[in-house]
């Protein structure tokens, strides 16, 4: 098997016509045009959008953070539950009066969620005024399209379906100058029954390892500290090839490049984390010891009509053993309640599984209706049950959080520094190598250096701590 693999530089037309276009923009207005762009969804979506942002830098656009100068408006949305689509819907109704005043701009949407057919229609019929509709799978094409959309006066809506391909070379303009993502794969295979993901982001493509190593090395020679390899379930890693490569075996060869670095990675499917996967993170000095890994029910069968393929014991049986090699593990976790058919004693198992793992992190959602997937026509639970179990699982980990982050009380934490705490300049902010927050007094770091703090408080969301060696 191979996959479709398409370099950014076959698009080099369109961008040379755009970058012509923008530069007339340039001698008659002695500026150049700019570009919005927001993120909605997870970390794979604020990849993409970086990828977005360094085509329409290298087109000849400048960035805003104030949509209301922006030549170029462009949302990345995301589909995985609704409260998620209905942002999306209010961000749309927000541009009409944007584009009567100014017809010239280019209000364009992207990613997920525009992938989901019903959507892509209803923006075509009822929201005259977006001119650029795209999926993920069409981000290699966006030159073309853009070009296509200023010059035809057109409404262009991408969204045809495809298995996916894999681009390279795009230029990124990445948000933070030391921390970076970096995609090792995309789409899904899993078909989780609610999971709208493998329907919009297509089946699962490998990137070249030699690719990611490349990427990975010259981040790190550029001066990057934390990279975050991204994939829907990484420890599929290359199953989609004829090679023997898999994830384990790429993590060493990460760890094995010079340099003070770290390495983190998600998600990991339970079904595919493999021993040989944990040994890796234990025996790597440079993989974070933090696993998120989502576990998503604490009861057989809810996991079964899930079809998430592993049962409870199996998923406690490999958090012991990476417990076992990993004594400093910090664990995270999905979950989600109010599954159709859910029972108080299906939810009380989930409620165990929590108390006796003790999560450092867990990201609990409320089960949402995504038409198209299995679960949908699954006999749905009242909306009160589901927030009445969502309270009491939150307050449960809230509890729980604090009690795991009292256990660094009085030790002494390596930590990555991010900057200030919002707009208070007398504390800094961090994060522990299980990606736990620190907050410290400010002590003069720089964004991007490791520093070291002693820790004497903790809460369920942050520790607290003062520098040493400072
Ligand atoms: N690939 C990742 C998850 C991506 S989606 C994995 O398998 O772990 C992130 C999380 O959103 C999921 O782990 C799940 O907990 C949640 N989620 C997905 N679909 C959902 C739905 N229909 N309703 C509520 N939560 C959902
Ligand atoms: Fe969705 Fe499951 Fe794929 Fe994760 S593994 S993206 S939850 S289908
Ligand atoms: Fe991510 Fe949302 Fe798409 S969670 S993969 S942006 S549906």
């Amino acid at each position: 098997m191979k996959n479709d693999l398409i370099l950014y530089s076959s698009q080099r037309e369109y961008c040379d016509k755009v970058r012509g276009i923008t530069y007339s923009y340039l001698l008659k207005n002695g500026k150049r045009p700019m570009y919005f762009t927001h993120t909605f969804g997870c970390q794979q979506n604020e990849s993409d959008t970086e990828k977005i942002n360094g085509m329409l830098s290298d087109m000849g656009y400048e960035k805003t953070e104030n949509r209301e100068e922006a030549d170029v408006i462009l949302y990345n949305t995301c589909a995985v539950r609704e409260h998620a689509e209905q942002r999306v819907f209010g961000t749309i109704g927000s541009l009409v009066g944007i584009k009567r005043e100014r017809p010239d701009v280019i209000v364009a949407f992207c990613g997920c969620m525009m992938q989901r057919e019903e959507i892509a229609s209803e923006l075509s019929k009822k929201y005259k005024h977006v001119d650029l509709v795209f999926g993920p799978q069409a981000i290699g094409r966006f030159p073309e399209n853009l070009y296509n959309c200023i010059t035809c006066h057109e409404r262009i809506f991408d969204v045809k379906k495809e298995k996916g391909s894999i681009v390279e070379d795009i230029p990124v303009q990445r948000a933070s100058s030391y921390k970076a993502w970096v995609s090792v794969m995309y789409g899904c295979n899993n078909f989780c029954s609610y999971c709208i993901v493998p329907y919009v982001r297509g089946r699962e493509r490998s990137r070249p390892p030699e690719k990611v190593i490349e990427e990975v090395s010259s981040l790190i020679s550029e001066g990057y500290k934390d990279i975050t390899l991204l994939g829907q379930n990484v420890n599929s890693y290359c199953n989609d090839t004829d090679s023997n490569w898999n994830f384990a075996k790429l993590l060493r060869m990460i760890n094995d490049i010079d340099g003070d670095f770290r390495i983190r990675f998600m998600t990991s499917h339970p079904k595919d984390a493999t021993k040989e996967l944990i040994d890796t993170v234990a025996e790597c000095p440079k993989i974070c010891k933090h696993l998120h890994l989502p576990f998503q029910s604490g009861s057989n069968r809810i996991l079964s009509l899930m079809n998430r393929r592993y049962t409870r014991e199996q998923y406690l049986d490999l958090i012991g053993y990476a417990r076992s090699v990993i004594p400093d593990l910090v664990l995270t976790s999905d979950v989600i309640v109010g599954f159709p058919s859910e029972t108080d004693d299906d939810f009380n198992e989930t409620v165990s599984l929590v108390d006796k793992v003790g999560f450092q992190g867990l990201y609990t959602f409320i089960y949402s209706v995504r038409s198209g997937t299995p679960a949908a026509s699954m006999l749905q639970i009242d909306e009160s049950v589901k927030h009445e179990r969502f309270d009491r699982l939150c307050a449960l980990q809230n509890f729980k959080a604090t009690q795991f982050n009292s256990n660094y009380i009085g030790k002494t934490v390596k930590i990555l520094v991010d900057g200030s705490m919002g707009n208070d300049n007398t504390l800094q902010t961090g994060r522990t190598d299980g990606n736990i927050i620190v907050n410290f007094p400010s002590c003069g770091a720089m964004p991007g250096e490791f520093i070291d703090i002693k820790i004497d408080m903790a809460l369920n969301w942050a520790i607290f701590g003062q520098a040493i060696n400072k």
